[in-house]
């Protein structure tokens, strides 16, 4: 996952009153939780689990809600929060590790479960009043604990049950303090997101407030306050993250906003023509085009460690955009598509320091050189939040439904050396996968689809000739976040086509295979 590094740089942040604070204590579910919450309309925000009392006082949310985690509560290195969090008088609810941390605190007992529950359960209601108003008798949740709460505290009292676990949901009605041993926020738990909406709006009190056409306007309002008559720069990459934030930033300001594109060589068939056609014809931006094929290239000669081209990828990058942003004058913020999840700080709840795989690059690094502050109006969202925005604000369909590209390009799908005749290679071969994953209406439905060129040539027969040439892989995979991934079982109808027109079309290609290894353990690009 991409880490921003500027964090202590200014940005034009939204402040939302109207909100739900998730505290982080390390579920892999949490941010499905905010997911859930914004999808009833209400803001979500998530927070460290040690986020200290001045700072909830400052946000000032409607409610407040405890994840799960995977730690026992009498664990010696067990996530706590500040005590006086339950005092606040705010409303809260507690999931899994959550629900068990606030009996705890109010002096119930949390025990080892007789049985551990993992996944599907039955949970019967036994109080329909509150939070769990307007539910069947029964209904499946999702359960995955080995802990439970065996008493309830003082004042508590028991709102559904499972045959395991007697205090499956608590309440204490006076003090708003809710506990659920399940998982409402995933799809397996039935009726999960009217558990949510009932804490939301029957016990916090929310507005519904959280929608795209008020996102939008707001934004653009603190856009034009924030930067006055300062000029803006972007870097535009052809993604929907950029060009949303390129598009609401031209909405507030016009032509103080200065994108520039830089075509480093590396990325695909079209790209570069497509791009200066939306932007300038079509949105009629202010659009900066650099040629920058000869220099990438040039410095990429000879080399084929992975790690090192993309280093020397993102140092060219900012040595091009900084000399381009140096000839606008008044220059003062650079605008990023940082989205929320690279912005979240909370969720490494063990500590432990997650191991480097890849050098991720983006415009990291420029603000710092050129003393630029960010504006990273997408900091709030989610990949799929930025789509509805790019659709609200009439972006074209083939931005809107682009998949994801990484900034290296195509050469880190050029296992080996990076060379002309070695990218030419793989955009036809890129081209004709993508053509037919798209006639097959699958180019919206994956997560990514596109070829790679590896290091080794093969032995084939065409005609009468022997052939020695190169081997495409295909990689086709499914994904919500990028961070996890299984590969698409595309059907072997499909994958013959693609590799007979592979091999008949592209010159220098005798051998297609298909990548059937999910993430973990291997990644989505192969470098
Ligand atoms: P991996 O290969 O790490 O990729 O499984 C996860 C997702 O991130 C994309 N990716 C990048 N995106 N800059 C980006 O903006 C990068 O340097 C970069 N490297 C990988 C990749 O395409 C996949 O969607």
């Amino acid at each position: 996952m991409r880490r921003k590094k500027n964090k202590n740089k200014s940005h034009a942040v939204l402040t939302q009153k109207n909100s739900i604070l998730i505290l982080d204590f390390g579920s892999q579910y949490t941010q499905l939780i905010a997911r859930r919450v914004r999808e009833a309309k209400v803001y979500s925000l998530i927070v460290g689990h040690d986020i200290d009392l001045d700072k909830i006082k400052k946000i000032a949310p409607k409610g407040l809600i405890l994840s799960g985690g995977p730690s026992s509560v009498y664990g010696d290195k067990s996530p706590k929060c500040e005590k006086g969090i339950f005092k606040l008088g705010i409303p809260i609810l507690g999931i899994c590790y959550g629900h068990q941390l606030a009996a705890q605190f109010f002096g119930g007992v949390v025990k080892k479960s007789k049985e551990r529950e993992y996944g599907r359960q039955e949970l019967f209601v036994d109080d329909h009043s509150d939070l769990l108003n307007g539910l069947p008798g029964n209904i499946t949740c999702w359960m995955s604990h080995g802990d439970c709460v065996s008493r309830l505290p003082k004042g508590f009292v028991a709102l559904a049950h499972t045959l395991n676990t007697p205090n499956a949901a608590f309440a204490n009605k006076e003090r708003t303090v809710f506990g659920v041993q399940f998982h409402p926020e995933v799809a397996h738990t039935s009726h999960g997101s009217q558990i949510l909406s009932n804490f939301i709006y029957r016990i916090c009190r929310c507005r519904p407030s959280w929608e795209m056409g008020s996102f939008i306007k707001d934004t653009v309002a603190q856009i034009r306050e924030t930067v006055g008559k300062d000029n803006v720069v972007c870097g535009l990459s052809g993604g929907v993250d950029s060009a949303v934030v390129a598009v609401m930033i031209h909405k507030a300001i016009g032509r103080q906003l200065r994108c520039i594109f830089v075509d480093n060589g590396l990325v695909r068939n079209r790209e570069p023509e497509e791009i200066k056609a939306i932007f300038r014809a079509n949105l009629h931006m202010n659009l900066g085009f650099v040629n920058g094929q000869k220099r990438f290239l040039k410095r990429l000669k000879g080399i084929t460690d992975p790690e090192q081209k993309r280093k020397i990828i993102g140092d060219e990058f900012v040595k091009v955009f900084e000399e381009e942003a140096k000839k606008i004058r008044r220059v003062k913020w650079l605008a990023q598509g940082t989205l929320y999840p690279d912005v979240i700080e909370s969720v490494s709840v063990t500590g432990a320091p997650s191991a480097k795989i890849k050098t991720h690059h983006n415009v990291g690094g420029l603000p710092e050189r050129m003393n630029l502050k960010l504006i990273e109006p997408l900091r709030e969202l989610f990949k799929d939040e930025v789509r509805l925005l790019a659709k609200q604000l009439g972006l074209p369909p083939e931005i809107i439904t682009r998949q994801p590209f990484p900034g290296p390009g195509l050469a880190i799908r050029i296992v080996g050396d990076v060379t002309p005749e070695r990218l030419q290679i793989l955009r036809e071969a890129d081209d004709v996968f993508v053509a037919e994953i798209r006639k097959a209406g699958l180019y919206a439905e994956v997560w990514q689809s596109f070829a790679v060129l590896l290091c080794i040539k093969s032995v084939g027969v065409m005609g009468d000739e022997r052939t020695y040439e190169h081997v495409i892989a295909l990689r086709c995979v499914s994904s919500s976040d990028g961070m996890t991934a299984d590969w698409v079982k595309l059907t072997p109808e499909f994958l013959g086509k693609v590799s007979n027109r592979i091999i008949n079309e592209v010159k220098g290609v005798n051998r297609v295979v298909y990548d059937i290894s999910s993430k973990p353990p291997s990644t989505i690009e192969w470098e």
